[in-house]
């Protein structure tokens, strides 16, 4: 049977065999520390020249970077190790010995790393990413399961557009104009119309030619679509999902969230209540014209930029003792190194930081000059989110700036019955939604306000012509979910292989 990482606990003081990569190896004259990564983990493996003899620890030493190999060795516990254990190697077998790997041990450019994807999955970091992705998407399906709903698949070649008609990725369907799904919602609603409650999960396309942190031209979506809710029923059952997932991540993925130094505080504030605001009130909030528990937008965020500029400077200062430090010399090569890499660390923050510096006094500007009846912009959420340490949901909003199918609030027709969910941290949208209008007639004017062609809607009219019953529903965006919960600075990294304006490859 083969032995992986993960379970090392089981087998303590036995020996046994690991397959996996060197991750990275260290040497002294008689010892090789190698970390070696399996894929369900990383373990520190040690190579004494008193056992493995002259010829095969000279062939171990020549290892490179991202070589492919056998270890056995017993097993030992040592607490300061990740993963708790490590390995006191009795032979090594080699597969692979490889040499250049691309990927340093240090602080690489973006583009650099972005073409070298197909590699860079293999870094720690990468490696903690993907695994947070693989706990949300099977916790997503959990929480529909364990709730009663059916999981359907939506097409991906769609005739109709969905969610507006600018950001469409057209292909030619035999002949025909086709466009690849910007949502499955419609055919979600159908089919609640049969099973009651349902929710896709399935790749969405949407053309937008700009390179921002939260968009990429091929992402994934899970759009619940329930019969008999409405729009508070909603909001429950986004709150209740959210959680859900943020409670999994939680409890299964802590060697994961460590490793990506995520600070899980807010994370666990997600068992509060979430915070609910009409669109009216969440605009007099980001206009600085109502406060939050005493304070105003406009006064945290003056604060915040303060709070930069201190930390910019206090960065700075380490970088440049540091720097000093190492001129001065005397310094053991292995201190240096930790040094340098600190410093590169640091030098990446800063550049963070220096975004921050440049962004606040713009989301400054457009807080104060928010034109009452527009859309949210990312500036706006940010400036809203950064007010709450849970996630906020804005519903109600002004019935023009929102998609065709939602209903409008019978009590005030100004405002359609849409709810969009806005993550903390400055992350904002992560979920958009909201109960579904049920009347044919205004949902005919509608189509025809949004010049959309009424022949290819036939078929969703039908649903209010026949058992035509109370629906909401809502999509979350999987990719925008995971940046916040892994707190990545763009949704890029949440994804295997990202497609987005000006990617395509690898
Ligand atoms: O708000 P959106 O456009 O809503 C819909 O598509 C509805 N049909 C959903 C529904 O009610 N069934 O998109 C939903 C979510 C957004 O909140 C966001 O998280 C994500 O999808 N999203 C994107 N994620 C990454 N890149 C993009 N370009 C995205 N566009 C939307
Ligand atoms: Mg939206």
């Amino acid at each position: 049977m083969k032995t992986y990482i993960k379970d090392l606990s089981t087998h303590k003081d036995s020996v046994v065999t690991l397959q996996g990569w060197v991750q990275n190896k260290r040497e002294s004259k008689a010892l090789i520390f190698i970390i070696l990564r399996d894929g369900s983990g990383f373990c520190q493996c040690i190579a004494d020249l008193a056992v493995l003899g002259d010829i095969k620890f000279a062939e171990a030493s020549k290892l490179g970077q991202e070589s492919s190999i056998s270890i056995t060795g017993k097993v030992v516990e040592d607490t300061r190790q990740i993963g708790g254990f490590e390995i006191h190697v009795q032979s090594i077998d080699i597969v692979q010995n490889c040499a250049d790997y691309p990927i340093a041990n240090k602080e690489h450019g973006i583009e650099f790393l972005m073409d070298q994807r197909h590699l860079w999955l293999r870094s720690k970091r990468q490696w903690a990413i993907m695994r947070v992705r693989n706990t949300v998407i099977f916790s997503i399906h959990k929480f529909f399961q364990k709730e009663g709903f059916v999981q359907m698949d939506a097409p991906i070649f769609t005739g109709n557009a969905a969610e507006g008609t600018t950001d469409l990725f057209e292909t030619d369907f035999y002949g025909q104009p086709a466009y690849l799904s910007q949502s499955g919602q419609l055919y979600g609603e159908a089919m609640a119309m049969a099973m009651g409650k349902i929710y896709t999960f399935g790749p969405t396309f949407r053309s937008e030619k700009s390179k921002t942190r939260r968009h990429l031209s091929e992402f994934w979506m899970i759009e619940p679509e329930m019969a008999f809710h409405d729009i508070y029923d909603n909001m429950d059952c986004i709150e209740d999902f959210v959680r859900y997932v943020v409670k999994e991540v939680l409890e299964n993925c802590k060697v994961e969230l460590e490793l990506l130094e995520r600070d899980t505080t807010i994370l666990e504030k997600t068992v509060e209540p979430f915070i609910r605001l009409t669109y009216d009130n969440a605009v007099a909030i980001i206009k600085g014209e109502q406060e939050v528990e005493g304070q105003t937008t406009i006064a945290v965020l003056e604060q915040d930029l303060a709070d930069t500029k201190a930390n910019i400077a206090s960065l700075k200062a380490d970088i440049a003792e540091r720097e000093e430090k190492i001129a001065a010399g005397g310094m053991k090569k292995g201190q240096v190194n930790f040094n340098l890499n600190t410093i590169d660390k640091n030098k990446n923050q800063i550049k963070q930081l220096e975004e921050d510096e440049r962004n606040i006094p713009q989301w400054l500007d457009s807080a104060k000059n928010f034109t009452y009846g527009e859309d949210f912009g990312g500036s706006d959420e940010t400036v809203l989110t950064r007010m709450f340490d849970v996630p906020v949901m804005v519903y109600d909003w002004p019935h023009e700036v929102k998609a065709f199918y939602l209903k409008r609030n019978p009590e005030n027709p100004r405002f359609a019955r849409g709810v969009d969910m806005l993550a903390p941290e400055g992350y904002g949208e992560v979920v958009g939604g909201g109960e579904r209008e049920t009347n044919e007639q205004m949902l005919i004017e509608k189509i025809n306000e949004h010049k959309l062609p009424m022949e290819v809607f036939e078929w969703y009219l039908d649903l209010r012509r026949f058992g035509s019953v109370p629906h909401a529903g809502f999509g979350l965006g999987l990719e925008r979910l995971i940046a916040w919960i892994c707190k990545l600075p763009h949704v890029r990294e949440t994804i295997p292989f990202p497609r987005m304006y000006g990617r395509l490859n690898p």
